[in-house]
């Protein structure tokens, strides 16, 4: 029997196989390829599992930061043991009760979208009686790469508009309890090769020497966002990122000639190449059909488990292990995958290549580790949600399930 295969019947499916080993070995390629003396924030959306983030802060000189945006998150990173300096809280929708609970606790660094936001930000904290450090987050006019998943260069939720800025400083600077630390960039999510992520670190860095220059701030804490990609549900690796080191060494040192000395202190910011690789999703085939000459294997794990941001139209199909690549594939055919929800959108993939399936059979799906559980349609349906077992290699560390609970006042 696989490991797999023994964890699957021992927990039942659908079930979250997180590997801790796996999520190290990615924190530690990432920092890798990053120069000397940059941060990285973990962004807990990818996956908040609390086993999950203790690994990415712990068992290394390399620790992750957190970045998070909401209070479950906060909760999620100080269960892992993140300490609240540690923590910069992003995010276009935060509500006086987040900013105060967040305060309370102990956070001191916010990402600003908007001086209606900093202005929220400044009255909390002058309520706490504390200072809140401030980065700016810039919606650029300019970008470089093509990109799959671009967040600046139009009208959006996030950030300054980068061309209002000069003209909004005096409002800015007059908000009281906070200071304004520096900015913050995220202007992609899985750029497409390394070229494309260094293209378009290069014009962020740029774009955030003149706003430094045109705005007086003083450059203490610049985060340069991420853009760091993995497979999403796919067989396949993560990519290793060979030259990023040295270009972005040569990037600040052409536009912050002090950057070594911390001046500014330098961030980025990654989600699905810390965790993705580090999960696998086991799914169990509930029935097969045939309907009309197409092949549906009907599994116990749907958008209620896994792909809920498929609505995005970005994430899936999914494919399963192992790489029909890698396989004997003579008796292969393909089906559609489908969950066990009564809607026609609980798709997880058509024309997926399997191997010979029946009722009972589990399935492995790969790079299953972010933007899993919690980014999916947990509570549609009223199906439970799915079991989290979290491994170091062949050892259970823990095994866990999220509860859906209704409270009433
Ligand atoms: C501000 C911010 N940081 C980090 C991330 C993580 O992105 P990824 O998982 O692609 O690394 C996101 C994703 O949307 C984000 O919005």
């Amino acid at each position: 029997m696989t490991r797999y295969a023994d964890l699957a019947e021992r927990y039942g499916t659908p079930l979250y196989v997180y590997d801790l080993d796996r999520v190290q070995a990615a924190r530690d390629d990432l920092f890798a390829s990053l120069p000397e003396g940059f941060e990285l924030f973990a962004a807990v959306k990818a996956n908040p599992h609390p086993e999950v983030l203790r690994a990415l802060r712990e068992g290394s000189d390399h620790a992750c930061r957190a970045e998070i945006s909401s209070t479950g998150e906060l909760t999620a990173a100080l269960t892992a043991g993140f300490d609240p300096a540690e923590i910069l809280y992003t995010g276009p929708g935060k509500t006086d009760g987040e900013l105060d609970e967040a305060i309370a606790k102990g956070v001191r660094m916010f990402s600003v979208e908007s001086a209606t936001d900093l202005e929220h930000i400044g009255a909390v904290a002058v309520r706490h009686g504390v200072v809140a450090d401030a980065l700016l987050r810039i919606n650029s006019v300019s970008a470089s790469a093509t990109t799959s998943i671009r967040m600046t260069g139009a009208p959006s939720q996030f950030g300054i508009d980068s061309e209002t800025l000069v003209e909004l400083m005096p409002r800015l600077r007059a908000v009281q309890g906070v200071r304004l630390a520096g900015a913050h960039f995220f202007p992609l999510s899985n750029a497409r090769d390394e070229d494309s992520l260094i293209g378009e670190f290069r014009n962020t860095v740029a774009v955030a020497a003149k706003t430094f220059a045109d705005t007086g701030i003083e450059p203490r804490f610049l985060d340069i966002g991420g853009g760091f990609s993995a497979p999403y549900a796919v067989p396949g690796r993560r990519p290793v990122y060979t030259r990023l080191r040295a270009a972005l060494t040569e990037i600040l040192d052409e536009h912050f000639p002090r950057w070594r000395e911390g001046f500014p202190t330098v961030a980025c910011e990654s989600g699905r190449y810390l965790v993705g690789d580090g999960g696998t999703l086991l799914a169990g085939v509930v029935n097969i059909k045939e309907s009309r000459g197409r092949t549906f294997v009907i599994l116990d794990a749907g958008i209620n488990t896994f792909g809920g941001m498929s609505g995005l139209g970005r994430l899936l199909p999914v494919a399963v292990s192992p790489d029909p690549e890698d396989a004997d594939t003579a008796e292969w055919t393909k089906a559609s995958l489908v969950g066990p929800l009564c809607t026609p959108g609980d798709v997880l993939g058509r024309d997926v290549k399997l191997p010979p399936l029946a009722g009972g059979d589990v399935i492995e799906i790969p790079n299953a580790g972010a933007y899993g559980p919690t980014s999916s349609l947990l509570m549609f349906l009223g199906r439970p949600a799915p079991t989290e077992v979290v491994v170091r290699g062949t050892e259970v560390v823990s095994v866990s399930r999220i509860e859906h609970v209704r409270t009433y006042a």
